[in-house]
């Protein structure tokens, strides 16, 4: 096991710069054990499949012990594995083995609340009001004259109050706790040091077993005006709420990035801090990756952006003039919908306070496929980090019928229903076979997967899509491979060209041998309605789609040798 070095010691290797990163989403990945849920073992085993598909690290949705009250977002301990999952020694060998293939693991913290299992919970529940143990939490007397009213009108990011009252020892109504999300998830109080001191601790038990990077989950939201004021009008629910986003937390960001910094060594790389933050003005993500803070923050912008090439480059643009933090490119993840439904709805942008609108528009998924290959083309010749939500390179769309009765998302319960919420991105992958399971249990599994999977699904598995040239996972698979080993890809700069109305078109060149003629990389994206001519001295190295007459189609996008 690495030990930490001298705290100051810089990050030797800053791989995040230029990684393709797959979200791998533990519970729908792949069900090694045979009860339905997925698990690392059934992550350890298709290790090769990663590998294979190109990518450099992984990123880990929760995988600790948890009463999954919001699919582990919800932790009772930090330091272990759920046993639906696996056990701390599965976790090790995991890391090893990914670390073998060449792999980083970068695994989700959660620090703005915990569950409402969590030692440190029940004890403030058993010890009572103005305990140091209820100092950790935030809990307040209600308002009014019996204490019957939250203490004050937030709401949950969920849905209903973010304010639950709890009944004392004694039997009789208590104090109220915060939670901004689900009530089974009480929100820390960061103003206590005992919260502090032990999430840094977290952070070594991890970094300590060679985790090479944290994903800080809702990382905008940790510290609360302490007053607890009231908000006005539209102000509420959610990450711009104006009494977080405080200038305390860099304080603690900046002490987090000194213990990675403290495990970062030559051999094993630098240790690196990725932050969840949703704020809808972008400018305001610089506040984040100051000097000593967060490495990088995930691109939402980009996701939330509609399939449109003027509003792209804006985004594009602002987010490489945020010259603090390298880039990173994502189209989707565990909490929004799937990018193949999102380009094949007549409104093709994204925003997740209006999922029930989208999910009220009708879809073409042969439109919104094509799209998806050419957004993913787009993405990966952007200069910086790319993110790679498990599922995406297979092409599976959001899942939009399940049943309600089997739908978990705490969403869809605390907005009865109104917001149908995120169960359609966790479906469970296909890797082969012609009928549910697909190959996401092994045979004679003693459960049906967690979801129920689509059955058109079949077309979509690994094993299908490994045999049809022309699939989405031949399209990812070629592009990361081109993109892994041309030195114009990834990390540098980018210059854009010339280009008609709706077409994106720019150069990556490589940037190694200043003065010496050097190879570039050409993407053209065209989100235009006609075919466009492509560059005479160009060879074509990868294309989305086929082209036509040699003219590059509408929504294809193109990856050009010049020079
Ligand atoms: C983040 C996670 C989401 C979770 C929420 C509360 O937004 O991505 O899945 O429900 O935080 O932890």
């Amino acid at each position: 096991m690495p030990t930490p070095s001298a705290p100051s010691s810089p990050s030797p290797d800053s791989w995040w710069r230029a990684a393709a990163i797959y979200q791998l989403y533990v519970r729908s990945f792949a069900d090694g054990d045979g009860d339905g849920i997925g698990d690392l073992a059934g992550a350890r085993a298709h290790l090769p499949y990663l590998a294979a598909l190109g990518i450099d690290a992984i990123w880990f949705n929760p995988w600790y012990p948890s009463p999954m009250a919001d699919a582990g977002y919800d932790i009772s301990d930090y330091r272990s594995i759920d046993p639906v999952f696996g056990t701390l020694d599965d976790a090790d060998a995991l890391i090893d083995q990914a670390h073998a293939h060449g792999i980083k693991i970068i695994i989700d913290v959660v620090p703005n609340h915990a569950s409402d299992r969590h030692p440190w919970f029940v004890a403030a529940l058993a010890a009572g009001p103005g305990s140091v143990e209820r100092s950790r939490f935030w809990f307040r007397p209600g308002r009014g004259a019996d204490g019957s009213l939250p203490p004050n009108n937030w709401q949950s990011i969920f849905g209903g109050p973010a304010w639950t009252r709890v009944v004392e020892a004694d039997g009789s109504p208590g104090e109220w706790y915060l939670h901004l999300f689900a009530p089974e998830q009480p929100d820390f109080n960061w103003g206590s040091a005992d919260v502090r001191r032990d999430f840094e601790d977290v952070l070594r038990f991890w970094f300590g077993r060679g985790v090479d990077g944290i994903r800080i989950d809702s990382a905008a939201l940790l510290c609360k005006d302490a007053a607890l004021p009231d908000v006005t009008g539209d102000e509420q629910p959610g990450p711009a709420h104006p009494y977080m986003d405080r200038d305390e937390v860099h304080a603690i960001y900046q002490s987090w990035r000194a213990v990675a910094d403290s495990y970062s060594t030559v051999n094993l790389g630098g240790r690196m801090l990725i932050g969840e933050v949703w704020l809808p003005d972008g400018s305001r993500l610089a506040r984040y990756v100051g000097p000593g803070e967060l490495h990088t923050v995930f691109n939402f912008p980009y996701l939330n952006c509609p399939w449109d090439a003027a509003a792209l480059r804006q985004v594009i643009d602002s987010t490489l003039a945020l010259a603090e933090a390298p880039a990173t490119w994502v189209l989707s993840n565990h909490d929004v919908d799937r990018v193949v439904s999102r380009y094949g709805r007549p409104d093709t942008a994204f925003d997740l306070d209006r999922r029930p609108y989208f999910h009220s528009l009708p879809v073409d998924l042969a439109l919104g496929t094509r799209r998806a290959r050419a957004a993913a083309l787009l993405t990966m010749a952007l200069p910086g980090a790319i993110y790679i939500y498990q599922g995406e390179e297979l092409g599976l769309g959001e899942v939009q019928d399940i049943p309600d009765e089997l739908r978990q998302d705490p969403i869809w319960a605390r907005t009865h229903g109104a917001d149908p919420g995120r169960d359609g991105s966790r479906v469970p992958l296909p890797w082969s076979g012609t009928e549910p399971p697909f190959g996401f249990s092994p045979v004679g599994a003693a459960a049906a997967p967690w979801l129920p999977q689509p059955k058109e699904w079949r077309d979509l598995t690994v094993a299908a899509e490994t045999a049809h040239p022309e699939s989405m996972l031949q399209l990812y698979r070629q592009a990361l491979r081109i993109r892994g080993s041309a030195p114009a890809l990834g990390d540098g700069g980018m210059s854009w060209q010339p280009s008609p109305d709706g077409v994106l078109a720019f150069d990556r060149a490589d940037a190694r041998d200043a003065g010496v003629p050097s190879v570039s990389v050409r993407c053209v994206a065209n989100l235009s309605a006609g075919p466009v001519a492509l560059p005479p001295d160009a060879s074509v190295l990868l294309v989305s789609g086929p082209l036509d007459d040699g003219l590059l189609p509408p929504d294809t996008t193109a990856w050009l040798r010049i020079g």
